[in-house]
């Protein structure tokens, strides 16, 4: 039973996808779709970069928020092809992807560039939504859950418990996106449960309750209205970072109806 003190999280990384146009029509059907329903899980739309300021537009003043795939993590200066925290918020950027695997596999983001950017955003008051996750060569060699470990320690080095009021991660096992493969949800759920042990570990306090138990853990990777029933089922797994399923309407409202569903069934108990 996930805690329902936890924040729910459905998000749509539409990655490179969707011109100014595509997005507008897309953005406008997920907020119609939405408007005026209560108990709806937080959601985060992650469109491409010229595609933010338009969907902005549409998302302002609904229950859907607005999200970049990445930034640097300067405020300005020779930085060419990059955006900055600033930036983003000047057009009303609330939520950002920082170390999403596409980024540590094509363009070089490594562990120490997500800890410069995690602290760039915290900083800016951005919330941070910190991806990880496992390739299937080091799940092959039972390396998931020291990689994963690894990943998280690195990413939250020289923070403060203060810091992770805002704080989002996303397991995303690296073999499951866009491969049509879902990870288990048990052994997702497994996953999310050591992510939140880590950041309980990297935090320890005897005062405080542990911080990691109020942290949304949400799992991505193939997710799609066929499998988010169980995953949301699972007590450690939060909500879902979605990828080809957040494209359309059609896929994407009912992965927020579902967790409208569990939150309300949460509710209850
Ligand atoms: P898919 O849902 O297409 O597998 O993508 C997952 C993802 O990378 C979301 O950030």
């Amino acid at each position: 039973m996930s805690n329902p003190k936890r924040s729910k999280i459905i998000a749509g990384n539409w990655k490179m996808h969707k011109n100014r146009g595509e997005a507008k029509a897309l953005a406008e059907a997920i907020a119609k779709g939405v408007k005026g329903e209560k108990d709806l899980p937080i959601v985060v739309l992650f469109p491409p970069f010229t595609a933010v300021s338009t969907v902005g537009d549409v998302v302002k003043d609904t229950s859907v928020n607005l999200g970049a795939q990445n930034m640097d993590h300067h405020d300005s200066g020779a930085f060419t092809g990059e955006v900055s925290p600033p930036m983003l918020l000047d057009v009303g950027v609330e939520y950002v992807l920082i170390g999403h695997s596409e980024r540590r596999q094509f363009f070089g983001e490594t562990n120490a560039s997500v800890n410069l950017k995690l602290k760039a955003a915290l900083k800016h008051g951005l919330k941070p939504v910190v991806c990880v996750g496992e390739s299937l060569d080091e799940r092959e060699n039972n390396l998931t859950d020291a990689v994963v470990r690894r990943q998280v320690g690195a990413a939250l080095a020289d923070l403060e418990v203060t810091d992770l009021k805002t704080l989002v991660v996303a397991y995303e096992p690296v073999w499951a996106i866009g491969t049509g493969k879902t990870c288990e949800a048990t052994e997702a759920n497994r996953v999310c449960a050591l992510i939140r042990a880590t950041i309980n570990d990297v935090f320890r306090s005897e005062e405080s309750a542990p911080v990691g138990d109020s942290i949304p853990i949400l799992y991505g990777g193939s997710v799609k209205p066929s499998t988010i029933d169980e995953q949301l089922e699972q007590s450690d797994l939060d909500g879902a970072l979605v990828g080809g399923a957040s494209l359309t309407a059609d896929e994407f409202l009912p992965l927020i109806k579902s967790a409208q569903k569990r939150i309300q069934a949460l509710v209850k108990v």
